[in-house]
């Protein structure tokens, strides 16, 4: 149960996401304040999700239904699985480039630089000139969503997370000699300062709000997945215990991948000026690879891993909305996953281009990839959390909590009064506040 919550939480969102968000949000602080968004509100707001799945055993939108909420309570599993939807769009073109990788690697083509041309600026050219082609990133966005497909179609999603279950500890493991790889490069310490002493000075309401994002997208949180996976959980699951491994080696794996990337940009001087943080981690990977012996085969299991991970990720993603259209419309399967997946030749196609011929289209000033990315990250995950835990705290029935938190009285819970506390006033207040201060 731990292994299938942990392999929904861990994905691009650590291993892509969030080194890029620390580098456009300042290092150091950004993480401080990350880390004390997955403390104080990610696990809370994950047991209060867990607690609504496990007693109203049923996907975002029924669990409200079963418990007999208002009927304007759907609409926020609906807003959650509106937010996966759109998350889905983007996170399918980077997926989409794992692939590309993968293939790279393969080949060798990464790792063979034009004559003349640096190891650095070659990796920075060859990311650079990918995302921007027309065709290539397309190609690739396109074989992923065929094989999320074929997955969805056969029903092999299952036998998909028995090999990422056993992959997933794989990855950990070769994270830990990227590490000390990168630990030792020269250069190394700037880097680590970067990520690792902060300079309060810098805090800005937008680094909180990614920070408060990155937290959700990381966690897979007020996406709908969470609910819909607890609602199997069994009765003597211990919530509270599965909320806090969840998250902390959740936490654990964003952190270690950090330890990575900025010793090694600064190793390796790559300029955070012109590098796309969406690219990063695509540019400085491969620099690390390149310092090792056997630099091909880390590279091929690297990507090999992160595209399987990535593939877990999608899958859960896009079973959330199958799942959806099937019980609400009754629906067989195989339309409900061509209805959910059929868009994305669009929608993502979309998000692929944006990065390149498409880059002067503007919304609210970003591109159509990272408008997509902060609306649903940034704004739909924290605005559908707050009235979660307003219905988790104020209406849901007032023994659902404590019931889910003590398994119905046969375990102890220290947890259920602090957990209370913050999902009634805190959460909805600090998390309110956040998203005011960043609109305004
Ligand atoms: N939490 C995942 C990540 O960090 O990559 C992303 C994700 C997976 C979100 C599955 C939602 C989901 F259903």
């Amino acid at each position: 149960m731990i292994a299938a919550t942990v392999g929904s939480a861990v994905g691009l969102g650590n291993i892509w996401r969030f080194p890029a968000e620390v580098q456009s949000n300042g290092g150091a602080v950004f993480l401080a304040i990350y880390i004390l968004c997955v403390l104080l509100l990610g696990i809370p707001v994950m047991l209060a999700e867990f607690s609504l799945g496990r007693a109203g055993h049923s996907d975002a939108v029924g669990v409200f239904k079963n418990l007999k909420a208002g009927k304007c309570w759907w609409a926020v599993g609906g807003l959650a699985i509106l937010a996966s939807y759109l998350i889905l769009c983007f996170y399918m073109v980077v997926a989409g480039w794992t692939f590309e990788y993968l293939w790279q690697s393969i080949s060798g083509g990464l790792f063979s630089p034009e004559v003349g041309e640096s190891a650095s600026t070659h990796y920075v050219m060859k990311m650079e000139s990918f995302v921007t082609d027309s065709y290539n990133p397309l190609i690739n966005t396109y074989m992923m969503i065929l094989i999320n497909l074929v997955v969805l179609l056969a029903g092999v999603q299952k036998g998909i997370e028995r090999i990422s279950n056993v992959m997933m500890p794989v990855l950990f493991l070769i994270l830990l000699i990227f590490i000390g790889v990168s630990l030792t490069l020269p250069g190394a310490a700037e880097g680590l300062e970067f990520f690792l002493k902060p300079d309060f000075s810098k805090i800005s309401a937008t680094t909180v709000v990614n920070a408060l994002g990155q937290a959700f997208f990381s966690l897979s949180l007020g996406m709908g997945i969470l609910i819909t996976y607890s609602s199997y959980f069994p009765k003597d699951a211990k919530l509270t215990r599965t909320a806090m491994t969840v998250s902390l080696l959740d936490l654990l794996v964003a952190v270690m991948m950090g330890l990575i990337i900025f010793p090694a940009v600064t190793s390796f001087g790559l300029s955070s000026e012109g590098l796309r943080g969406a690219t990063l981690v695509f540019i400085t990977l491969p620099e690390v690879f390149g310092q090792m012996p056997m630099t091909q085969l880390w590279s091929i299991l690297f990507f090999l891993l992160l595209t399987v991970a990535a593939l877990t990720s999608t899958i859960s993603i896009a079973e959330v909305s199958v799942a959806f259209i099937r019980d609400r419309f009754k629906m067989k399967r195989w339309k409900a996953c061509l209805i959910v997946l059929m868009p994305l030749f669009v929608l993502s196609a979309l998000c692929s281009l944006s990065l390149g011929p498409l880059s002067h289209i503007r919304l609210a000033g970003f591109n159509i990839f990272d408008f997509l990315d902060n609306m649903a990250t940034n704004i739909m995950l924290p605005i559908g959390s707050i009235f979660l835990c307003i219905y988790v705290g104020w209406f849901a029935p007032k023994t659902m909590l404590p019931d889910q938190l003590t398994n119905n009285g046969t375990i102890r819970s220290r947890m259920y009064r602090p957990v209370l506390f913050i999902i009634r006033y805190i959460a909805p207040l600090l998390i309110g506040l956040v998203l005011i201060s960043y609109f305004i």
